[in-house]
């Protein structure tokens, strides 16, 4: 079995996006200029994934009681300037059918969900499994047709509005013959790949510090990041050695191995060897450089992959990682670019996870394969209306052309698309789109 994982992210109506569709392959790459909308994206891959946990949405998404805070701008700053809601999609597949998910919330003056839909191909047609119908904005809960595979209308089911209904399903339903297996099958399938989306962001200052041995699931800031790597060093694998092997191509200096220190009370503390005019000295974290501490979480978090970090909030199916790095190379030297989108590649083919990132790095776009451009997506803004527009990298007009003449990155830091000898193809737009001008 092909692991479930996310194809489509439908952006209908979210911050800078109308009736944008992105593509989302195994490696997704986002590039384009600040501002384009690339965080955007992923901000609606993180809504979803915070409803189908299934709790408030109000708190899912403004939640001060959670680690990892509000989304950001808030629940209010998801809808688009001057609407009072907004409306994501999302397909995922399993094994070769899909399931969609489509949804409307409203942000003003309550929040709550004014539209849900949810289909899958089942026995090569697509149903629709759940639906609602028209919602009142009185009542604090809303109705929905659930399928059942019999003649004549579904039945009826009330749902609380205020909770994602998909995530609401599996408590509704007894799972009592084949149409509410498939519906429940469906609503495991999209409530686990949603649920599993992780987005790392590692804060190097919050590394620096001792943690209790057993904090062993790395969270998203990264602040335990010692009692993770301390759990790889003790499951004495070879992941723990391909940790040391990745650290070390990062300084010029020798790092001779990584090891755990031992505060007072047991707590541990990665510490790392180095060689200095020949002696060897012990390095901990608190010590350490940003750049070695970000990048290590990074590589911890591909090593450990779904069960190794911490997926926010109650899950009641296995999810499927799904990995968001935002800036991959921040703090990175350039010459390690090349490097570091190797193990995001090589991790991910050996675990079946995906990943989304985003990158400036002209070093890390160079270092990309022709595949791996299939999965490149630029990000700008449409200059009439101002809303973000999405391509892949290889429909771009010029492509082809742009190819021949020089590797990506250098393109478009060059400025210019150098050395170009084609003047059939119209490269004004391409220029714009990648920020060559
Ligand atoms: N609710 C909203 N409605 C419409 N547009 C919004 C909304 N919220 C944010 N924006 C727009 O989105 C922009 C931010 O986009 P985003 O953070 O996705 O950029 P980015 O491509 O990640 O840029 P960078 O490379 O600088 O990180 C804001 O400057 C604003 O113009
Ligand atoms: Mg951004």
């Amino acid at each position: 079995m092909v692991a479930d994982r996310i194809t489509e992210l439908r952006l209908i109506a979210f911050k800078s996006y109308r009736e944008v569709v992105l593509p989302i392959s195994p490696l997704t790459i986002l590039i384009g200029r600040n501002g384009g909308g690339k965080s955007n994206a992923l901000d609606a891959l993180q809504v979803l994934s915070r409803l189908a946990k299934g709790g408030e949405i109000r708190d899912a998404l403004d939640g001060a009681r959670r680690d990892a805070g509000p989304v950001r701008g808030g629940i209010e700053g998801c809808a688009p300037f001057g609407s009072d809601s907004f409306e994501l999609g999302v397909t995922i597949r399993r094994d070769d059918a899909d399931v969609r998910l489509d949804v409307r919330v409203q942000v003003r003056p309550q929040v709550q969900i004014t539209y849900e839909r949810l289909t899958a191909v089942i026995d090569g047609r697509r149903r629709t499994l759940l639906e609602t119908t028209d919602p009142d904005p009185q009542r604090a809960d809303i109705e929905a047709r659930i399928w059942n595979n019999k003649r004549g209308r579904n039945p009826h089911v009330m749902f609380r509005a205020t909770h994602l209904l998909t995530a609401q399903l599996p408590l509704r339903l007894a799972g009592k013959g084949a149409a509410e297996r498939h519906v429940l099958e469906a609503t495991d399938a999209i409530l686990g790949v949603l649920g599993g989306v992780f987005h790392l962001d590692p804060v190097p200052q919050l590394m620096r510090q001792y943690v209790p041995e057993q904090d062993v699931v790395l969270r998203r800031n990264g602040e335990n990041l010692s009692a993770t790597v301390a759990r790889l060093h003790r499951d004495g694998g070879t992941r723990f050695s391909e940790l040391v092997a990745a650290i070390k191509e990062l300084p010029e200096y020798e790092l001779r191995s990584l090891g755990i220190g031992r505060g007072e009370f047991g707590e541990v503390m990665l510490a790392i060897d180095e060689v200095d005019s020949g002696r060897t000295v012990t390095v901990p974290a608190r010590q350490m450089s940003d750049g070695m501490l970000r990048m290590m979480a990074i590589i911890t978090a591909l090593l450990a992959g779904g069960s190794g970090v911490a997926i926010e909030g109650p899950m009641t199916v296995s999810p499927t990682l799904t990995l968001v790095l935002e800036e991959l190379e921040n703090g990175l030297h350039p010459t390690q670019a090349a490097n570091v989108l190797t193990l995001v590649k090589s991790a991910r083919a050996e675990q079946g996870f995906q990943v989304v990132l985003t990158t400036h790095s002209p070093a890390l776009l160079n270092a990309l394969s022709g595949d791996d451009h299939l999965g490149v997506l630029v990000v700008d803004r449409e200059r009439s209306t101002g809303r973000s527009r999405v391509t892949r990298l290889v429909d771009l007009p010029g492509y082809l052309a742009m190819m021949a003449s020089g590797r990506l990155g250098d393109l478009i830091s060059a400025g210019r698309l150098a050395g170009r000898s084609d003047a059939v193809v119209d490269s004004t737009e391409l220029d714009r789109l990648l920020g060559i001008s």
